[in-house]
């Protein structure tokens, strides 16, 4: 009964992979990190893992789940239906597989088998990133024809996601060639910062674009400043990048300044401050955790240009630390909030779970709560200046929250495809045999 619907809806895969990653892999380091630290186990091994730790949850867990999105929602903002629908399976294998390869392979790249390993993760993600950014930019043709804005950043994310993924295959191979287990930190900034910005940010403004001014009952972004702010993103990642790997310091914070910019300029078109919000009553808890994801994204991109300029006045580069701590604000209190508050607002699955089950009004607050205590204990707090060993407790702790409240949304997942896939049944019966109305409750 059901192999006709996972036949259309190729997302589900996606989404349960990325968080197999984010429970098993992402998080358990997010988790153990800190507490090494803590403990002064700081060696190359704790940094290897560390990269290890950031690849798991931006394309592993975040990844993956944006992807899986995108191919959900992009025939609805293109052509009407998904291109190349026979790329899906080897995408999900090529970036599963990719994954996989690179956690087992860089830790141990001293030996060669291993080095290979990675090589051949990083170029299976590679391919991966390619297969990807043609079915999105295919199935968005239309839109992108019309040079629509909401496009212009979905293509756009997904052709930075294959840039990331092709520079890395090429760096991680000179590495596999070195021997090495750590990317050179330049290096690894310039991959770190594409996939945050270039494809996390640019999909989550794709969608927001679209849907977040009519959540808050605001007037659609006008067509000029949603446009300005597909450029700006684009423009600020490209310099970003550039500045990063010919190593010009003005040219990279001019970047990190542009894309603090488009970010402002995006929020200040969502309307999330408002009192007034146009949800489904059933649906209506979900703005506890939507309003707290958008004021974090405001003071991701606050942080991001006062840090930049503040750099450019002093004529140094933004700090570790402080690009660590402002990149955790956007990793957790907005990507991981949007994940879990957005995926339950607009997945089918939870959509026919409110049709046969009394909706959990309080989901949304304890969703909200939770991730903005973590994105406090790992990105404010450690930025704020609080002290060494102190600081990275308060971090495992978050990571603790974090891992929580992904494992409880797995398993609220899990739970709402099972009542998705008896409810599609019984309408499937119903439409066949005409069994009794009342028996979908
Ligand atoms: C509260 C949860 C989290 C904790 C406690 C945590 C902890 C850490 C720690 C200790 C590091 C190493 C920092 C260093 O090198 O000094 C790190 C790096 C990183 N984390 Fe997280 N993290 C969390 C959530 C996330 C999430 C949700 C994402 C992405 C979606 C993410 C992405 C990254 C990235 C990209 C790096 C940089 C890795 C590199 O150097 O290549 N983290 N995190």
């Amino acid at each position: 009964m059901t192999s006709p619907h996972r036949a259309e809806a190729p997302y589900p895969l996606f989404l349960l992979a990325a968080m197999a990653f984010g429970t098993l892999g992402g998080f358990t380091l997010a988790v153990s990190l800190p507490i090494e630290a803590a403990l002064g186990m700081l060696d190359l091994g704790w940094v290897s893992h560390a990269q290890m730790h950031g690849h798991l949850q931006v394309v592993g867990f975040a990844g993956l789940f944006v992807i899986g999105m995108a191919l959900h929602l992009a025939p609805r903002f293109g052509s009407g239906s998904l291109a190349h629908p026979a790329l899906v399976r080897p995408l999900l294998v090529l970036l599963v597989g990719g994954l996989l390869a690179r956690a087992l392979g860089q830790p141990l790249a001293e030996h060669p088998p291993f080095a290979a390993l990675m090589a051949a993760g990083a170029l299976a993600e590679a391919i991966g990133g390619l297969l990807f950014a043609v079915i999105i930019a295919t199935t968005l043709g239309p839109a992108l024809r019309a040079r629509a804005p909401h496009a212009v950043l979905l293509a756009g994310g997904g052709v930075w996601f294959f840039v990331q993924a092709a520079i890395g295959a090429w760096w991680l191979s000179e590495l596999a060639l070195d021997g090495g287990i750590v990317l050179v930190s330049t290096r690894n900034a310039v991959l770190v910062n594409l996939q945050f910005f270039g494809f996390l940010l640019a999909a989550i403004l794709g969608v927001g674009m679209r849907t977040f001014p009519t959540f808050f009952g605001m007037p659609p972004t006008p067509p000029r400043a949603a446009g300005g702010v597909a450029v700006l993103l684009h423009l600020g990642v490209g310099l970003w990048t550039a500045g990063g790997v010919a190593e010009v310091e003005r040219v990279t914070l001019a970047g990190q300044a542009t894309v603090g910019i488009a970010i402002l300029a995006a929020v200040a078109t969502f309307g999330f401050w408002r009192r007034t919000y146009r949800f489904a009553p059933a649906s209506r808890g979900y703005i506890w955790a939507l309003q707290p994801a958008l004021a974090w994204l405001a003071l991701t991109g606050a942080s991001l240009l006062a840090t930049a300029l503040l750099a450019l006045a002093e004529g140094r580069p933004v700090t570790v630390g402080t690009l660590d701590a402002v990149r955790h604000l956007f990793a957790v209190g907005v990507v991981t909030l949007l994940i879990v508050g957005m995926g339950q607002l607009i997945l089918p699955e939870f959509a026919s779970e409110r049709l046969v089950a009394k909706p959990w009004h309080w989901r949304g607050a304890a969703f909200g709560a939770a991730l903005t205590t973590a994105a406090v204990l790992r990105g404010i707090l450690p930025w704020a200046g609080l002290a060494t060993p102190a600081r990275f407790w308060a971090m495992s702790v978050g990571g603790v929250i974090g891992l929580g409240t992904v494992a409880a949304f797995a398993f609220l997942y899990l739970r709402a495809q099972r009542r998705h896939r008896a409810y599609m049944a019984k309408i499937a019966a119903l439409r066949s045999r005409e069994i009794p109305l009342n028996t979908l409750e």
